[in-house]
């Protein structure tokens, strides 16, 4: 009696794995800030999220005063823009965080202060 169900957990189970690894099933998705979108002080808007690899953020802003630029601790501490980033501007970005678990760190820099008045987020998916 248990050998069906036994065979039905092992089926489902391959079938996730292969979805999983095919791509087809995505990780959450989250707008950054909320409603209040990529703002002032939304520093604080990661506490208490818990966030995996490939998850997708979404940032929405002004592109005519805001961007959104991925870097480094460094960068992200100092809010300078060292060598190694990565610029999105188009007002609705999607960015999915790496496949692999680690800290993704983003920054405004567009308009002098936005960093500074932490319109930055730094991203755990451990
Ligand atoms: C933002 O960073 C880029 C790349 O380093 C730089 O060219 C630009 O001047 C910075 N913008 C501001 C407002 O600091």
């Amino acid at each position: 009696m248990a050998q069906p169900r036994v065979f039905e957990i092992v089926t489902a189970a391959s079938l996730l794995s292969m979805m999983l690894c095919s791509g087809i099933v995505k990780g959450a998705t989250y707008t950054v800030g909320d409603d209040k979108g990529w703002s002032f002080n939304v520093e604080s808007w990661t506490n208490g999220k818990k966030f995996l690899p490939g998850d997708v953020l979404i940032f929405n802003y002004d592109p005519t005063i805001h961007n959104v630029v991925s870097v480094d601790q460094v960068s992200y501490d100092t809010c300078t823009v060292g060598s190694n980033f990565q610029v999105f501007e188009s007002g609705h970005d999607e960015v999915t965080l790496p496949n692999t678990r680690g800290w993704s760190y983003f920054i405004g820099n567009k308009t002098l202060g936005d960093c500074n008045n932490k319109m930055k987020i730094q991203v755990s998916t451990f």
